[in-house]
């Protein structure tokens, strides 16, 4: 490990949020049972604009600590393409160690060209996949909900948007094509050896004799052989119980409906999955409304009509792309967050989004994906549900005021056009002006 990635990782570089004397302790009781618990967090800011939307994100909690008496205490780890960097890794052991020990983990974004040409399991999203898998976080949650303010940003037309829409999006996350058996194999016939070099000639036809994939070979040669790549799709009766559970329950609290979404006119993974989700319905959850829809079929009812949507479940991949669909409805994927949970309550909290190297540095990213997820945080993993619904609330009215990230600006005047930080101390001024009324209920 080098030097660098030991100053970043080991040291317990973090802000403590202490916390404030002059708040009565009623209200701290009244804001949560939990007040004066101490939460740690494992933060992994990533790559591109991750370590400046984690920022946002920590002043946040860093202001609703110090209103109403949290103490959160920050760790970092590195994971992505910082880590390869630092420790030729993409999720070195000791950040899995540190999340396993943590209350939750808040990450930036992870990836960028830097690292594009890497093989597969050295990539950065390598990180990502490896951290949902080894923390065993199975269900994906997705909000996508159209802020009232952000209805100009939307790009559906006007009578589609007044309609409003409030999605919860339910993608499982450890399974699926991600994690399948995947591989290459190279074809039997070689061709195109009339200008390739007498030794070269050879370590290809060699190659050919051992089917093997894995025989180092020049790049240029590569161009000479036939291969195939293959990922699975399998899905385990077990898996697909267990995030059906998410779902109904979900659906359960919310609106009663749930939709499947799969691809069971082709797949047989997706006939599975729906045999299951209506074996499930019809045994355990008989008051919420079981609907399948066919993944392409979602696609395009996501655009025409999104308010027909409650809950929507459905695979790995699928919920992949449909939720990057989904969040441009809300005006910008820069306003989705998201929660990774598995059987107990520590978690793993996101913005959707990548890592967009191309903004990074600038200070222009949007940081309330990010913000909305650490509430999610406090939601699901610290049971801080009125700090959570302290900091949405603030984004809300943030937004009600007028306030603007370049990616959801739509006409809004230039000088209510901010930038990520001074985005964030508006939303930490609402937090602070804001929330002492409520408690004052
Ligand atoms: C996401 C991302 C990741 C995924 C990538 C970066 C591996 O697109 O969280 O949606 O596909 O799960
Ligand atoms: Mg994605």
């Amino acid at each position: 490990m080098s030097r660098n990635d030991k100053q970043n990782s080991e040291k317990n570089m973090n802000y403590v949020t202490k916390n404030r004397t002059q708040h009565d302790t009623k209200n701290r009781i009244q804001h949560n049972k939990k007040s004066n618990t101490q939460h740690n967090i494992a933060l992994l800011k990533g790559d591109g604009i991750g370590p400046e939307i984690v920022n946002s994100a920590c002043k946040v909690l860093g202001a609703i600590g110090e209103k109403y008496g949290h103490t959160f205490i920050y760790k970092e780890y590195l994971a992505g393409g910082c880590a390869i960097d630092a420790t030729g890794e993409p999720l070195p052991q000791k950040t899995i160690d540190g999340c396993m020990s943590s209350d939750s983990v808040l990450l930036g974004a992870v990836g960028g060209p830097k690292w594009d040409n890497l093989a597969g399991d050295l990539r950065p999203e390598k990180a990502l996949l490896g951290i949902r898998l080894a923390m065993g976080l199975y269900s994906n949650l997705r909000p996508v909900r159209l802020f009232k303010a952000l209805k100009e940003a939307s790009p559906l037309r006007a009578s589609i948007v007044a309609k409003g829409f409030d999605i919860l999006i339910v993608r499982e996350l450890t399974g699926g094509i991600y994690f399948g058996e995947r591989g290459r194999e190279i074809l039997k016939d070689v061709t195109n050896l009339s200008n390739v070099e007498k030794n070269d000639r050879e370590a290809l036809l060699n190659i050919t004799k051992s089917d093997s994939h894995k025989t180092p070979l020049k790049p240029n040669l590569k161009t000479n052989l036939k291969e195939s790549a293959f990922d699975t799709e399998r899905y385990s009766t077990d898996e697909i119980e267990r995030i059906g559970r998410v779902a109904f329950k979900a659906a359960a609290k919310r609106r009663c409906q749930l939709t499947s979404v799969d691809k069971a006119n082709v797949l047989e993974s997706s006939r599975l999955w729906r045999e299951v989700m209506h074996r499930l319905g019809a045994s355990e959850y008989p008051q919420v409304k079981l609907t399948d829809m066919l993944v392409d079929n979602a696609a395009m009812q996501l655009i025409r009509d999104p308010s027909q949507f409650d809950v929507i479940v459905t695979t790995n991949m699928f919920g992949d792309i449909l939720s990057d669909e989904a969040s441009q409805l809300t005006g910008s994927i820069g306003m989705l967050p998201s929660s990774s949970l598995g059987l107990g309550k520590r978690g793993l909290y996101e913005p959707i989004s990548g890592s967009a190297p191309d903004i990074a540095g600038r200070d222009i990213a949007n940081p309330i994906a990010t913000i909305l997820s650490a509430a999610m945080m406090l939601r699901h993993s610290l049971c801080l549900p009125l700090a959570a619904d302290a900091i949405e609330d603030a984004v809300e009215k943030t937004l009600d005021q007028g306030w603007r990230t370049t990616d959801i600006a739509a006409d809004s005047p230039k000088n209510y056009v901010l930038g990520t930080k001074d985005m964030t101390a508006k939303i930490i001024e609402q937090i602070l002006s804001v929330s002492d009324a409520r408690l004052l209920m």
